[in-house]
């Protein structure tokens, strides 16, 4: 949240960093209009999007566009914006911001993390190649067992 209102962009740049404590981290490019909102100190949340949300992903990746316009959201323990349906959700608050080259490494502390929707049967919506992906079904059927060894070079 901003002086101007809620501010939100779709980042594949994020990753874990550290359990104790717990930090998470995601890249934001200093040409986009979102950088001031999210290379400063202050809250911030993360959302992992189910396979159904491809829209959310190119609403919140739509350069020009009010992304909050229309958007259903309630405000979290430090009014970040917290939209509905995502498969997990990480309040949390910059804690160093890195410079490296066209992007800044915003790394943030988690302060709550909620598991919105539990369930097999709800997968996470993927970008590789280009394009959304989803998970195969197969996933569902993985036992832990699988021999990976031909795949190994
Ligand atoms: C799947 C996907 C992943 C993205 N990942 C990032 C990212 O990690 N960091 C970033 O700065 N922009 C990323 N973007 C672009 C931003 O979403 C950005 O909002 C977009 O460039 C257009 O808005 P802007 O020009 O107003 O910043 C990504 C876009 C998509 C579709």
């Amino acid at each position: 949240m901003t002086p101007h209102g809620p501010r939100g962009m779709t980042v594949n740049s994020f990753a874990s960093v550290s359990l104790d404590p717990p930090l998470v981290l995601f890249a934001a490019a200093r040409s986009s209009s979102q950088h001031a909102a999210f290379a400063r100190p202050g809250p911030f949340a993360v959302h992992v999007l189910g396979e159904d949300q491809r829209a959310v992903s190119a609403r919140f990746a739509a350069p020009g566009l009010d992304r909050f316009d229309g958007q259903e959201f309630v405000p979290g323990e430090d009014g970040t914006p917290l939209l509905p349906d995502a498969l997990a959700v990480l309040e949390c608050r910059s804690e160093q911001v890195v410079r490296a080259g066209d992007h800044d490494i915003v790394v943030g502390r988690v302060g709550r993390a909620t598991k919105a929707v539990d369930g097999p049967a709800v997968r996470p919506l993927l970008y590789y190649g280009g394009s959304y992906r989803r998970v195969s079904e197969e996933w569902d059927e993985y036992d832990g067992d699988i021999d990976w060894s031909p795949l190994l070079l």
